[in-house]
This record gives C-alpha cells, sequence and structure tokens, in this order.
C-alpha cells in the first residue's frame, strides 16, 4: 500500500518526460532529424544517400533489386525483401517491388499458421482423413481439412466428401463375397459361383443323362424285339 504511490507518481514523471521530449523534436512526419537539422524523408522505392545541409535537400538513392522501402524513410538502407519459403509451403503471391515487400501465400494443398498484414509467414499441408473417414470440410489456404468417422454401415478410404454405404449384393441379384468395413466396401459375386449349386448341377444332369439313356436302351429292345415277330396275315 505505501509502496504504490511512490510508483504512481515515478511512472507519470517518466511518462511527462517521453511528452516534453516528444516536443522537443520539432521534425514534421514527412522529415527526419539530422542533428538539429529537420531533412525532408526520400520516397518510398528509395533510402538517404546524403543528409540535407543548410544549402540542399536530402539526396536521395533507389532501392537495388532484393531490397525495397515501402514509406517514407530517413534510414540510409533499404530493407531486405522477404522469400517465400518452399520448404515452409510458401509460395510467391506477389512479387517485391523497391515499394513493397514480397506477399507469400500457402502452396496448393497447404494452409497458413502464422501471417502478418497481408503475407503469410508459415504454412502446414492440410490434414489426410484416415481410412474410414471422410473429408467434412475441405482444407482452403486459411483452414485446415476436417474429417469425420465414418458410421456402420458406410465406409470412406479418406479421400470421399461423404461416406459411402456399402453396396447391396442381394438388390444387385449377386452374392456376398466378403463384408465391408468403414474403409472398404463389400464384395459381391455372382450366384453361379457357389460351388454348391455347379455341384447339385451336375449330379442332376448326370440322373438326367443316366435315365435318359436307359429310356432310350429300353425303346431300342422293345422295337428290335417287334421286328423279329413274324408277320401271320403275309
Ligand atoms: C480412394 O478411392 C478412390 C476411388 O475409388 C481412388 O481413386 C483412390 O485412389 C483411393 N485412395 C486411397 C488412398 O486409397
Amino acid at each position: 500500500m505505501f509502496g504504490r504511490k511512490p510508483l504512481t507518481a515515478a511512472l507519470l514523471l517518466i511518462l511527462v518526460m517521453n511528452i516534453f521530449r516528444g516536443h522537443a523534436l520539432p521534425c514534421h512526419p514527412s522529415e527526419y532529424q539530422r542533428g538539429n537539422e529537420c531533412c525532408p524523408k526520400c520516397l518510398p522505392g528509395s533510402r538517404v544517400k546524403t543528409d540535407c545541409t543548410e544549402f540542399r535537400s536530402t539526396s536521395c538513392l533507389s532501392c537495388t533489386e532484393g531490397t525495397f522501402m515501402n514509406q517514407p524513410t530517413g534510414r540510409t538502407q533499404c530493407l531486405s525483401c522477404t522469400v517465400c519459403d518452399a520448404g515452409s509451403g510458401l509460395k510467391i503471391k506477389t512479387s517485391c517491388t523497391t515499394k513493397s515487400d514480397t506477399v507469400c501465400e500457402p502452396q496448393e494443398g497447404f494452409y497458413c499458421l502464422e501471417s502478418r498484414e497481408d503475407s503469410c509467414m508459415s504454412a502446414q499441408r492440410h490434414t489426410l482423413c484416415q481410412p474410414g473417414q471422410y473429408i467434412r470440410q475441405y482444407g482452403s489456404a486459411l483452414t485446415d481439412t476436417e474429417c469425420s468417422d465414418c458410421s456402420a454401415g458406410t465406409y470412406s478410404n479418406g479421400t470421399f466428401p461423404s461416406c459411402q454405404p456399402h453396396t447391396q449384393c442381394e438388390s444387385m441379384n449377386l452374392q456376398l463375397i466378403k463384408a465391408g468395413t468403414v474403409s472398404t466396401d463389400v464384395q459381391c459375386g455372382e450366384q453361379s459361383s457357389n460351388p454348391t449349386g455347379i455341384v447339385i448341377g451336375v449330379v442332376v444332369g448326370v440322373i438326367f443323362l443316366v435315365i435318359g439313356a436307359a429310356v432310350l436302351w429300353k425303346k431300342g429292345c422293345l422295337n428290335s424285339g417287334r421286328q423279329q415277330v413274324p408277320d401271320g396275315d403275309g
């Protein structure tokens, strides 16, 4: 409690001193201070080559390739252009000019993690949805992909925008070969591929052949017997 008041007074004093010091700098915002002089700043795209004197104005030089100055300045160096780091998932959105820094944006398939002003500083690859999940929301330059789990009876391999219902084999006159999962569809097969069906078909076929052969053979015997009977009326 007692320590508070002197501290507040000290802060107030510092504040007043700062205001005073601010007033002691009489240069206009379009000027910079050089000793006791106020010199005109150089225009965006350039920097100070020589400070002004009593007799002549500031002399300026254009920024060289790979450097820029985006505001009026009293600095003697332009700033280095930002490099969009491909390793950080970035690419150039707008190239650097002498008056503006490079603007970076996320590469295709990446989203921005951190941005400053208009430019992306670092990006990360979109999440890949797992098998058994569908893409609820595609990722953008600003947002990650959102995944959701498939419910029972549906499937997605992780690249579908929605989970697909398992194929109904019966409705296609096929039969179930392999059950489906949340990441794979069921496998359907032809009815005739049923081995029991083939066996029954073959057995029935053979039985009919045997019966048919027996009938023909018996008929043949009867016919040949009739021919042997002499014609009594002749
Ligand atoms: C997912 O399925 C689609 C269509 O069936 C296919 O083109 C793609 O290669 C599959 N992706 C994976 C990761 O299995």
